[in-house]
């Protein structure tokens, strides 16, 4: 072939063969990287020739840029097969090299679980929803108000001293209970008969003990409508309590007060620990019982404040505490766990 008279077309050509013959010998891909940037490079032997494009007659000039662009492409093309191909036997080495048995089962993924908490309400919220309650959502901010006045709690009522709480202001609180949510329950279904529980998170400024925790959560459930009884409140309870404990255990009514339903009960399930014998037992302080929730027929004041005329309707409500009924349910020695995020205690509910 005769020799190229543009000079930088032979440059071109003669970088082209030095960089291919190196490319060959090459078996380290940080080698390669060199190879790329001392050929390829902004400042690399391809530029360096281009640079001389200026001082050649202007009919030689197109020949040289079609060139060029033909050996940027030969060793672009070159350099990615030689990648390829350490790669390739790169990985061949490390599979003959380290054995690696494809066939071994891998690392056990670790799934997580829900909350025994969110398990239990969502066992509550079952139960009642077979009985037609459904889901109504109220606000963990409270204002005074709702918390307490119009449950007939006003202020220098000595049931304060029981749900004493974290005051956001003078008259915004940290709900202590559920049953703010019956107030706002029944204005926002007034005038339709109700059937609703309301579940969340309740706070209380108290001494955190086994049975006691400062931040736990109540279910609350109300039902108003014409005719209804005590009789009804007991049953849906007693019904309640067999499905989620089961028919061996034994359930009580006792008598009891709250501001806001008259008459008022507390219920409570035999001790899971000593089977109600409450003999030399600390969990149940030797009595065989331990309390569930508080229930009574809604007070007549309450039923006015939330827009119902108690001489056509009446209702029952209650309030219970989903950590106290799993500590029944599965004999759990201490509340302050739910919130200790202790995984030996949190993976025992799967
Ligand atoms: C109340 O809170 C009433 N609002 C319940 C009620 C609703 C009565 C509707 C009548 C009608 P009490 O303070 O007893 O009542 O709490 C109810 C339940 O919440 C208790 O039985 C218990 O299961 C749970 N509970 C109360 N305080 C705590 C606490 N510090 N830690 C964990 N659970 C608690």
């Amino acid at each position: 072939m005769p020799e190229n008279d543009n000079p930088l077309v032979a440059e071109l050509e003669a970088v082209r063969a030095q960089a291919l013959g190196e490319l060959d010998t090459m078996s380290d891909l940080t080698d390669l990287d060199a190879w790329r940037i001392q050929y390829l490079g902004r400042r690399g032997a391809l530029t360096q020739v281009m640079r001389g494009i200026g001082q050649l007659p202007p009919l030689q000039r197109p020949e040289v840029g079609q060139v060029s662009n033909d050996v940027k492409t030969v060793l672009e093309t070159a350099f990615d097969d030689r990648v390829e191909t350490l790669k390739q036997q790169r990985f061949a080495t490390t599979l003959s090299q380290e054995q690696l048995d494809v066939t071994l089962p891998g690392f056990p993924v670790s799934l997580g679980r829900l909350h025994p908490t969110t398990q239990i309400l969502r066992e509550i919220t079952g139960i009642f929803a077979d009985m037609g309650f459904q889901v109504y959502d109220s606000r963990e901010v409270e204002s005074d108000l709702y918390n307490f006045e119009l449950l007939n709690i006003p202020p220098y009522h000595p049931a304060r001293d029981m749900w004493d709480t974290f005051y956001v202001n003078e008259k915004v609180v940290l709900r202590t209970h559920t049953s703010p949510g019956q107030i706002r329950a029944m204005q926002a279904f007034h005038p339709d008969p109700i059937r609703v529980i309301l579940p969340g998170m309740c706070y209380r400024y108290e001494q955190v003990t086994s049975r006691h925790e400062m931040m736990f959560t109540q279910v609350e459930g109300l039902a108003v409508g014409e005719h209804i009884t005590m009789a009804d409140l007991k049953g849906v309870l007693e019904n309640f309590a067999r499905r989620l404990f089961g028919d061996n255990r034994r359930m009580r009514f006792r008598c009891s007060h709250f501001p806001f339903t008259e008459p008022s009960v507390e219920v409570d399930m035999d001790c899971f620990l000593c089977n109600g014998q409450g003999t030399g037992c600390s969990m149940c302080k030797e009595s065989g019982w331990l309390e569930i929730l508080g229930a009574g027929m809604v007070h007549p004041q309450v039923l006015r404040n939330g827009g119902y005329d108690p001489t056509v309707y009446s209702g029952f409500a209650f309030g219970m505490g989903p950590e106290r009924i799993t500590i029944l349910k599965y004999g759990i020695d201490d509340i302050r766990l739910f919130f200790s995020n202790d995984l030996r205690f949190l993976e025992q509910f799967s």
